[in-house]
C-alpha cells in the first residue's frame, strides 16, 4: 500500500529531535543517530541535504546526503554520499524511502550535485537507479569493500556527463571517516 499525505521538506535545526527519534527507531539502536548529530556539526559534510517526511504532522522518514570529494581532484566534482536512510518501523514498506530518495535527488540536482554514493542493500537502492559496484566505473570507496560486497557500493550519476569526468577514491566527511562505518 502507498501512503498518501505525505509532505517532504528540508529539516532545519527545531527538527533535531524529530530527526533523531526517527533514526532510532528505524534502526533500534543509537549508533546512527550519534552519526548523524555528528555529521550535521561537521563543517566538511557542508553543505547538507537533511530531508525529512511528514505523515500529516508526525516525522516519519529522514534522509541525509553529506558532501564528499574524489581524492586528488581540486575542485572535486561535486558529490554527495547518502546515510542514512530512515523510516519508522510503522510506516516501512510504503514507500516513504524511495520518496525521500527521489527528492533527495531532485534538490541535489537543482544545486548542481553530479553524483550520490550510498554504502547500503544491493536489493534496495538499485530500485531508485543507483548502480552496483561504484567501484567499477573508477570510484573506489573511502576504506576498502571486501569483493563479495562490492554491489555494496554504489553510484547514482546526476548529471549525464558523469562517467567522462574524473575518477578517484571518495573521501567522505570527517565524521563518516572511520573504518568501522565502512564494512557492510
Ligand atoms: C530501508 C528503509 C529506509 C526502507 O524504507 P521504506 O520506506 O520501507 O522503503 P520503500 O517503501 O521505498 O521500499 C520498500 C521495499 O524495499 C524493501 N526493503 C526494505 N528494507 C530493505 C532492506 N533492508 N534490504 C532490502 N530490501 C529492503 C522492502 O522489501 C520493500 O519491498 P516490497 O514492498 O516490494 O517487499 C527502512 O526499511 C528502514 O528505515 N530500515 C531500517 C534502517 C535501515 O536499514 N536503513 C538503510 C540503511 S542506511
Amino acid at each position: 500500500m502507498k501512503l498518501k499525505n505525505i509532505q517532504i521538506r528540508e529539516a532545519n535545526r527545531s527538527d533535531f529531535d524529530d530527526v533523531m527519534k526517527i533514526e532510532k527507531e528505524a534502526f533500534g539502536q543509537d549508533e546512527e543517530a550519534e552519526i548523524v548529530s555528528q555529521l550535521l556539526k561537521d563543517k566538511s559534510a557542508e553543505p547538507v541535504m537533511s530531508l525529512l517526511a511528514f505523515k500529516d504532522t508526525e516525522a516519519v522518514g529522514h534522509i541525509l546526503f553529506t558532501k564528499a570529494k574524489i581524492e586528488a581532484n581540486e575542485p572535486s566534482p561535486s558529490i554527495y554520499i547518502l546515510a542514512p536512510l530512515a523510516v519508522k518501523p510503522e510506516y516501512q514498506r510504503q514507500g516513504i524511502g524511495g520518496m525521500l530518495i527521489n527528492e533527495g535527488f531532485k534538490k541535489l540536482k537543482e544545486i548542481g550535485a553530479e553524483m550520490v554514493f550510498v554504502l547500503g542493500h544491493e536489493s534496495y537502492y538499485p530500485r531508485y537507479g543507483f548502480k552496483p559496484n561504484a567501484g567499477s566505473f573508477g570510484f573506489a570507496a573511502t576504506y576498502p569493500i571486501l569483493d563479495k560486497n562490492a554491489d555494496a557500493w554504489m553510484v547514482y550519476p546526476l548529471s549525464s556527463k558523469w562517467t567522462n569526468k574524473v575518477t578517484g577514491r571518495v573521501v567522505c566527511a570527517d565524521a563518516l571517516n572511520k573504518p568501522e562505518y565502512w564494512i557492510e
